[in-house]
């Protein structure tokens, strides 16, 4: 008592009167729906019972996705303005033994996002996970300017409308409690260079979108995150091969793979503390950089004989 009572003389002649305690800000209190908490073991099925909205979900990626969700148990509803990729997906799901749903809806539109926000509320579904997947490439040829009405549509389709769409479907999740995820689908090319400004330019401004969505609604308990995907090939064996300068060489990447990360990252069993991420799911092909250009591919970066992962 003495020795602190000495020390305390000391600073204050030192330090020319008492020292003050740092003021301490009590944090605030944020209302937050009830928890759904993890399971601590999972089950085959990360998804059952879910209902997953997906955009552009008839061929691609985004029936890669659906394959893998619907898999895991997930009810898939998805948009897509193609009919004949509707039906094939429609048709690939029917023994899935999960409730599956087409639209025909186009995410630039503001309207058909609302009459898609209204069907949904009016068959009383409520969605769980929002996949926005569907994304345009409208790269000029060599030398050309893109046209403003391109440029236009690229940013409808690939920005404006899923920050749309992601407004009204996070809305209606917040209004029922929903704790749930919110997924982009983004691009290596968010970093990495390739010869189209626009397009590039798109998919960057979707790494920003998950990290700015992700904080304003994390205290509803609704996560936000997105893939970076590198080049993916083609389903069902297309020409698309592996890109020579994939570090992780081996087999090409196909649509099950990001199907695969989208389930992870939207299950509440791997990724209920995760929000806020672009995942890059390109076998380290966004890894490279002006110093490993002064290095050969690596040897193994080459496509290798044997079974893909199926799609
Ligand atoms: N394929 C790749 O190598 C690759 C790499 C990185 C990122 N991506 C991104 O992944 C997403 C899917 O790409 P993909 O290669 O599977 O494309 P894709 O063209 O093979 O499939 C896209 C699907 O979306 C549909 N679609 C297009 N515009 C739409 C709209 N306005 N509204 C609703 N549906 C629409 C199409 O009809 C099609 O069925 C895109 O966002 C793309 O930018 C693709």
């Amino acid at each position: 008592m003495k020795i602190r009572s000495v020390l305390s003389r000391i600073f204050r002649l030192v330090a020319g009167g008492t020292p003050s305690r740092p003021a301490v800000v009590p944090a605030p209190r944020l209302e937050r729906p009830a928890a759904r908490r993890a399971p601590e073991t999972h089950s085959a099925r990360l998804l059952d019972g879910r209902n997953v909205l997906i955009t552009g979900g008839g061929s691609g990626i985004g029936r890669g996705i659906a394959l893998e969700m619907a898999a895991h148990g997930a009810n898939i509803y998805f948009t897509d303005i193609d009919g004949r990729s509707r039906q094939s997906l429609l048709d690939e799901l029917a023994g899935a033994g999960v409730q599956a749903t087409g639209f025909d809806s186009d995410v630039a539109s503001s309207q058909a996002n609302e009459e898609l926000s209204r069907q949904l509320l009016a068959q009383g579904v409520t969605i769980d996970v929002l996949v926005n997947n569907a994304g345009i490439r409208n790269t000029p040829p060599p030398g050309a300017g893109a046209a403003r009405e391109d440029l236009d549509r690229l940013f409808a389709v690939n920005v404006i409308g899923p920050l749309d769409l992601t407004a009204r479907i996070v809305e209606r999740m917040s209004a029922q409690g929903v704790r749930g995820s919110v997924l982009f689908i983004g691009s290596m090319h968010q970093q990495a260079v390739f010869g189209d400004a626009a397009y590039s330019a798109s998919k960057a401004a979707l790494a920003m979108a998950v990290r700015e969505l992700a904080w304003q609604h994390a205290a509803a308990g609704i996560r936000v995150n997105g893939i970076a995907p590198g080049a993916v090939g083609q389903e069902d064996g297309g020409a698309a091969s592996l890109h020579p300068y994939t570090p992780l060489g081996g087999h090409k990447l196909v649509p099950a793979h990001i199907g695969r990360a989208a389930v992870m990252l939207s299950s509440d069993y791997f990724a209920e503390r995760i929000t806020g991420c672009m995942l890059p799911v390109d076998g380290g092909l966004a890894l490279h950089s002006y110093m490993t250009m002064m290095k050969p591919p690596p040897a193994h970066a080459q496509p290798v004989a044997g079974p893909e992962p199926g799609n």
